[in-house]
């Protein structure tokens, strides 16, 4: 149903352009999951606290729980149905197999996509800012050791696109 209070928001989310009538406080994590029907992106907490909803958008990771969907109009937006390249996973993808970087999986979209825009901003250089600046990602199965692992293999092979 439409009503005077929606706004026209058009989103291009990875690679395919949406046009959305969106209530202006429905968030863009509820926008992915819930109108373009993108689950891959986690609510875990659904207030800021557990990276669990992270996508790129811009080329910024950023978290869609606390980010209202018309703030977004005209960007571009990734989430985790878009980092393969086809049949091809994407660098980090193939190195969260590797190095066992996953038990549930439910926190997995949103380190990966974290993990991306941590290394684009190309800041951390050791181990331990690694692990500060993916931080705001929480992982509650066992598996923080392989994430940060996988990432550093990836950032070794120097990935940084
Ligand atoms: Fe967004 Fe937890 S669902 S930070
Ligand atoms: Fe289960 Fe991270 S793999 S929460």
């Amino acid at each position: 149903m439409e009503t005077s209070e929606m706004h026209s928001v058009i989103l291009n989310v990875n690679g395919t352009v949406h046009t959305l009538k969106l209530m202006p406080w429905v968030s863009l994590l509820d926008v992915l999951r819930e109108k373009i029907n993108l689950t891959g992106t986690k609510k875990g907490c659904d207030h800021g606290q557990c990276g669990a909803c992270t996508v790129i958008v811009d080329g910024k990771r950023i978290l869609s729980c606390l980010t209202l969907g018309v703030m977004k109009n005209g960007s571009e937006i990734t989430t985790i149905e878009g980092v393969a390249d086809g049949e091809n996973l994407h660098p980090l993808q193939k190195a969260f197999i590797e190095h066992d970087a996953f038990q549930c999986g439910y926190c997995t979209p949103g380190q990966i996509c974290s993990a991306i825009g941590m290394l684009q901003e190309g800041k951390a250089k050791t181990r331990e800012e690694v692990q500060d600046l993916m931080s705001g990602n929480l992982c509650r199965c066992g598996a923080s050791k392989g994430i940060i692992n996988a990432i550093i293999a990836v950032q070794e092979g120097g990935f940084n696109e």
